[in-house]
Formats: C-alpha cells, sequence, structure tokens
C-alpha cells in the first residue's frame, strides 16, 4: 500500500510516499529557517504562509521524486496535531482537498506519536513498546508505550521544551534559531563543568521535566559576564558545554527516579527515542552509558526532526488498526498523546 503522508504541524512542510509503512520511496522537507531565524523562534502567522506557498509544488516534487502519480497513491495520512493552530488548518486542508479529489481514504495521525514511530521505522514493528522519550522543539515527553495508539504519560516539562531551551541559550549566546546543532557544536570544544548550572530539583512532581530555571541562569550568567558581546570564543563553548550538560541531566534525572521507584516491576526492557533532540550525540551517548539495562532505539538522524515519513509509515497502520480515518476528523492543537 502507498501512503502519501503530509506533516505541516510547526515550521516544516513535509510529504513522503511510503511503501506498507516502512519504505521510503521520496520524502521533500522544505525548511523554514531562514524565515524565523530573525525572531529567534517561530513566528506563527509567517509559517502558515509558507505552508501555502509551498504545499502543491512541494507535493509536485515528491511525486516526481518517487516516479509516481496521483492516482498510485492509495491513502492518504495528515498530522492532525499537536501544533501550530493555522499550521494544522492548512496541512488538514490540503490533505483533505486531496483526498476528495482522489476518492482515496484520509487517516489522521498524532505528530508525538509519529515521532515514536520514527524509532522504529525501520525495525520489526513488535519493537513499538517499551518506554518512550520525545524531546523536540515544541514537547518533553516521557511515556509508556502500552500499544500503538495507547499510552501512559509518566512525565512532561512544566514549563519549555528541551528544544527550545536549547534555541534560547543559542540565541543569549549570539547565534541564531535553531540553535540545538549550533550548540552541539559549541559543546565538543568547551569545558562541561566550568559553570555549575543544574538540573531542577522538583520535588512534588518527581517525573517531570522544566527548563525555564536553567535557561534563566545561563541568561544571568551572560549578564554577569558583560553581555554576549563580551564573551569570548572559549566563554561561548563552555557556557554551550556547561549548559548541554545540564539540560542532559535534567532528563537523566527523573527516568533514573522512575527506574528506582519501579523497581523490580519494570516491565520494559527498551526505550524509544524520538524528536528533534534526539539529534544530539551527547544525549543520545549518555542515556545510553546512563541506563545500561534498556535498549536504547533512537530514531535514525534523518528520521529525527519533523518529517512526512513517519507521517505516512504511522498513518499506514494506524489505518490498518481501523484509527479513524474520513474527511471530518479536526485539527487538534492542543492534543494529548494519551487521548487516542
Ligand atoms: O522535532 P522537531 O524538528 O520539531 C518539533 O516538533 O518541535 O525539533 C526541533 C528542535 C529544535 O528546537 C532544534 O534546536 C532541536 O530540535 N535540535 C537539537 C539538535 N538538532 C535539532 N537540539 C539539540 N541538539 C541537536 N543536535
Ligand atoms: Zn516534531
Amino acid at each position: 500500500m502507498i501512503v502519501l503522508g503530509l506533516e505541516s504541524t510547526c515550521d516544516e512542510t513535509s510529504w513522503a510516499l511510503v511503501r506498507d509503512g516502512s519504505e521510503i520511496l521520496f520524502q521533500t522537507i522544505a525548511s523554514q529557517v531562514d524565515l524565523h531565524a530573525l525572531y529567534g523562534g517561530v513566528f506563527p502567522e509567517l509559517a502558515c504562509r509558507r505552508h501555502v506557498d509551498v504545499l502543491i509544488p512541494l507535493l509536485h516534487q515528491t511525486l516526481i521524486g518517487a516516479d509516481l502519480a496521483l492516482d498510485d497513491i492509495d491513502l492518504i495520512a495528515v498530522a492532525l496535531g499537536p501544533g501550530l493552530a493555522g499550521a494544522l488548518l492548512l496541512g488538514a486542508a490540503g490533505a483533505k482537498s486531496l483526498a476528495l479529489a482522489l476518492q482515496r481514504p484520509l487517516v489522521g495521525v498524532h505528530h508525538l506519536e509519529a515521532h515514536l514511530y520514527s524509532a522504529v521505522m525501520n525495525r520489526d514493528l513488535a519493537d513499538f513498546e517499551g518506554l518512550g522519550l520525545i524531546l523536540s522543539g515544541g514537547h518533553t515527553l516521557f511515556v509508556e508505550i502500552e500499544q500503538m495508539g495507547s499510552y501512559r504519560l509518566i512525565g512532561q516539562t512544566l514549563d519549555d521544551a528541551i528544544g527550545e531551551s536549547f534555541d534560547k541559550v543559542a540565541v543569549l549566546l549570539g547565534m541564531t534559531y535553531p540553535g540545538g546543532e549550533k550548540i552541539e557544536q559549541l559543546a565538543k570544544r568547551g569545558d562541561p563543568i566550568r559553570y555549575a548550572f543544574k538540573a531542577p530539583g522538583l520535588k512534588d512532581r518527581p517525573f517531570a521535566f522544566s527548563y525555564s530555571g536553567l535557561k534563566t541562569a545561563i541568561a544571568q550568567m551572560v549578564f554577569k559576564m558583560g553581555g554576549e558581546k563580551k564573551l569570548t570564543d572559549r566563554d561561548r563553548c563552555d557556557l554551550a558545554a556547561s549548559f548541554q550538560r545540564a539540560a542532559i541531566e535534567t532528563i537523566i534525572a527523573p527516568i533514573s527516579r522512575y527506574f528506582k521507584d519501579t523497581g523490580e516491576n519494570l516491565k520494559h526492557k527498551r526505550l524509544l527515542l524520538g524528536g528533534g533532540v534526539a539529534r544530539n550525540e551527547a544525549l543520545r551517548a549518555t542515556l545510553q552509558s546512563a541506563f545500561p539495562q534498556m535498549q536504547l532505539l533512537a530514531a535514525p538522524f534523518d528520521l529525527c526532526s519533523d518529517n512526512a515519513a513517519m507521517i505516512a509509515g504511522l498513518g499506514f497502520h494506524r489505518f490498518q488498526n481501523n484509527a479513524p480515518s474520513g474527511l471530518f476528523q479536526s485539527t487538534r492543537p492542543k492534543w494529548p498523546i494519551t487521548e487516542q
């Protein structure tokens, strides 16, 4: 079965043609980073307008790349949320119009579930169970995967998402959005313990994450050092490395507490990792060494950031499992992964 997937939840427009849930025939991704760099983060209204501009030309490129025609498509899958309200509406309208014109079924997909699916897309589907960690620009979530479509929330961020904190700290250090990759590169040359930034102690919410305090600590340190313009290359590298260390510790701490609390009752031996921040190699290495008892299944690098292949792949399975389909599905900007 050939599935056409569409992703437009935030600042990437992406189409993909995927056979039987895993074989990527062709994928296109139009990134909008040039547009948002000026503002230090995603400017929602501009994101929507750019989706309108590129949606149809990009679909043509995708079909040409896969050497397929519209008629070859068997199913259309679209991310219906969570995400920016306007961006979701555009994607949904595009996908619904196509489904109607081609008389093909349409399945709505949860964007965060798709990030988890990307960790097993090239593997046996039986691997799609265990614990799941979604680390992206908009979300920081730790879940138990009961089965596809069914999740139990263990913890999530109380404020900023981890990717958002990388982006904001990059701006504090004088770099442009998006900052994750830039921080990671600087951190490779820096001293991670020069600054004693710490993961927050959230006593009442042991499995939750929080990033706003860490971001404020960096802002105050930069201010104390005379402002961003006064920073030397060494300062920047050390600040980036110390921030990245603390940001990763902020992920490790609640997971460790969860393992400790669950003890003998822990039934899972596998941790699925997806989302843009999963590209970070220091994070992957730390997770692997902190939890040697777990098999870490991280999404391949090219499927970590927002992409339509994961939407088409998951859409295939959701459709087979009789997930809601049809033209009357609504977009859900704030769609909890536990409500499917
Ligand atoms: O999953 P994604 O493409 O979009 C959302 O659904 O949010 O994630 C984008 C986020 C951005 O915040 C970006 O800075 C971050 O992922 N990111 C990274 C790295 N590459 C991308 N963060 C840390 N290290 C990286 N290498
Ligand atoms: Zn995402």
